[in-house]
């Protein structure tokens, strides 16, 4: 099973960025908890980030016929970006939204999500650990699906 995980703009920063926020824990090593998880669950990993919306248009592209899931944090584009909404609903990859955050405790511009009602779940507030989350949500939710 192969699984990718995007992330959208300034989660490159993570680890200096608004730490009260978003905590101490960098990209890379979110990245890395990732992998090993993915690699104790038997499953297939690609990582991406990047700051610029037709990127991560082209990268959701791309995964047609290539992933069988997704765990997106999409950052700001969350809650903007209709152009990542139509890529998603175009390649119909199923996918899980997280979020480092709670959304919910935030202002009421990032309560709302362009992405969450095409989405299979969403996992908000739980730090680095929403990663975690998302992707042993994700992979129970296809394995329920297609067998293991
Ligand atoms: C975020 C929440 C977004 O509102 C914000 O723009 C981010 C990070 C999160 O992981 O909590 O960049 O997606």
């Amino acid at each position: 099973m192969h699984i990718a995980v995007l992330n959208g703009p300034n989660l490159n920063l993570l680890g200096e960025r608004e730490p009260e926020l978003y905590g101490r824990t960098t990209l890379a090593e979110i990245e890395a908890r990732t992998r090993e998880r993915a690699r104790a669950l038997g499953i297939d990993v690609s990582w991406t980030q990047t700051n610029h919306e037709g990127e991560l248009v082209d990268a959701i592209q791309r995964l047609k016929g290539k992933a069988d899931g997704l765990v997106i944090n999409a950052a700001a584009y969350t809650h903007t970006s209709l152009a990542v909404r139509d890529a998603l609903l175009a390649v119909r990859v199923p996918f899980v939204e997280v979020h480092l955050s709670n959304l919910f405790a935030r202002e009421p511009e990032r309560r709302r999500s362009m992405l969450a009602d095409a989405a299979v779940g969403m996992v908000t507030g739980f730090g680095a650990e929403s990663y975690r989350l998302g992707l042993e949500g994700l992979v129970g939710y296809l394995q329920a699906r297609h067998g293991p």
